[in-house]
């Protein structure tokens, strides 16, 4: 187990995730699409705005909460869902759970997760949100909401942006299976790394838990869970169907991965209650604008009322800190957490929110504002040397 207080930061984490994780697993969290130009951007886009500190303000207590999807947060950060849990540590979404409700922070379970809902949801305490999707079977989708209202879940996040799969080439190139098969070159590369528990690898443990009692119904058919969830995505999804599942659900329901200030209009036409910019962490459409760069604009467009999640890119508190004074409502982010599970479970996803968290007060504190309400757009700018 490494010694997770020597990470002072994201990026080391990142670094103790890659010593542990074979590298075609490491890589599947790692990686974005096409030339990964987008993933690269999300975060360097955080790095051309700079922040213009208030002076002479007491900043002897800050006051970080807020609230998101409904539920009070401790401060403005959401655990984004990511699917396949259990391949990134055998305690997957139950120590992520863990964590993120002794931070008060939401924590969304993905469709593609691996706990199901109703034990997610009896384990976790914070608010939870559930990701979603308009799938080919509208039944299902109707049943995620029947499961999710019947499981006491406070939000739904609807992923728009996966109508078909990115092109992740590591995943390619490393001959990534879903689950994972043992070839030769696997199993060298998990024999190299001890920690990785190869019995994890196999069977019932890649279960896709809230779908695989659907494939019972397939029994007799040659197809597997996953090529049967690959069939269920809908290329022909549109707005019609957002109308359709606002008025199923009923509750807070954000689009997840609107980029632009018409479709979040759209979004909130269809009976969104939010919007979460996001390219999806760069996998999917590469050269997606960076969702930070995209706030403003939506703001404008939307007015104050609907909630914005300003999702992908977050490697630093001061960037949580900056997505709020251009105008959203909180972050959300995915791969900080995951190598965080990675590098050391429970306590590696811990260390991944203290990190986050200390640098946020820290930044409030050296920027002169106390109060998360108080963050307004006059306290970034594009930095000059941007262009
Ligand atoms: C994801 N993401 C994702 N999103 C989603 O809606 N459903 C899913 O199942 C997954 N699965 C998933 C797996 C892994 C390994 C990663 C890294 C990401 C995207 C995720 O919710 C989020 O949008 C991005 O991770 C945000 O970018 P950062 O924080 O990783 O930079």
């Amino acid at each position: 187990m490494p010694r997770l207080d020597r990470a002072v930061n994201i990026a080391d984490l990142r670094r103790m995730a890659g010593r542990r994780l074979p590298r075609p697993i490491f890589d599947y969290i790692d990686g974005g699409a096409d030339d990964e130009v987008a993933l690269a951007n999300n975060a360097g886009a955080f790095g051309r705005y700079e922040i213009l500190p208030d002076t002479l303000v007491d900043v002897s207590a800050i006051r970080t909460e807020t609230r998101l999807f409904g539920q009070p947060a401790a401060w403005p950060l959401v655990l984004a869902p990511t699917g396949l849990t259990r391949m990134f540590h055998p305690d997957a979404e139950a120590a992520v759970a863990r964590a993120a409700a002794r931070h008060g922070l939401p924590y969304a379970l993905s469709t593609m997760g691996t706990t199901r809902i109703e034990d997610w949801a009896r384990n976790f305490a914070g608010p939870r949100v559930f990701q979603i999707y308009v799938f080919k079977d509208r039944g299902l989708t109707t049943e995620f909401v029947q499961r999710c209202k019947a499981a006491g879940v406070h939000g739904l996040a609807l992923t728009v942006d996966t109508p078909v799969a990115g092109n992740r080439e590591r995943d390619r190139r490393n001959g990534l299976s879903l689950p994972p098969r043992l070839t030769l070159s696997s199993l060298m590369s998990f024999a190299l790394h001890p920690g990785w528990s190869l019995p994890a690898l196999t069977g019932s443990k890649f279960d896709l838990a809230n779908v695989s009692h659907r494939v019972d119904v397939l029994a007799g058919q040659s197809m597997s869970l996953f090529d049967y969830i690959g069939a269920q995505f809908d290329r022909s999804v549109t707005w019609k169907d957002v109308e359709w599942l606002a008025a199923e659900w009923g509750g807070p329901l954000s689009i997840k991965g609107v980029m632009t200030p018409e479709d979040a209009r759209r979004a909130v036409a269809s009976g969104a209650s939010g919007v979460m910019l996001s390219n999806h962490g760069g996998r999917q459409l590469d050269t997606a604008p960076a969702p930070v760069d995209q706030i403003a604009g939506v703001r404008d467009a939307l007015g104050d009322s609907v909630e914005i999640i300003c999702d992908g890119g977050v490697r630093r508190g001061s960037d949580v800190v900056k997505a709020l004074a251009l105008g959203a409502d909180g972050c959300s982010i995915g791969r900080p957490y995951l190598y965080g599970l990675a590098a050391g479970g429970e306590a590696g996803v811990d260390r991944a929110l203290t990190l986050l968290r200390s640098e946020f007060e820290l930044t409030m504190a050296l920027m002169g504002v106390n109060d998360v309400e108080r963050l307004e757009r006059r306290h970034v700018r594009r930095s000059p040397l941007a262009g």
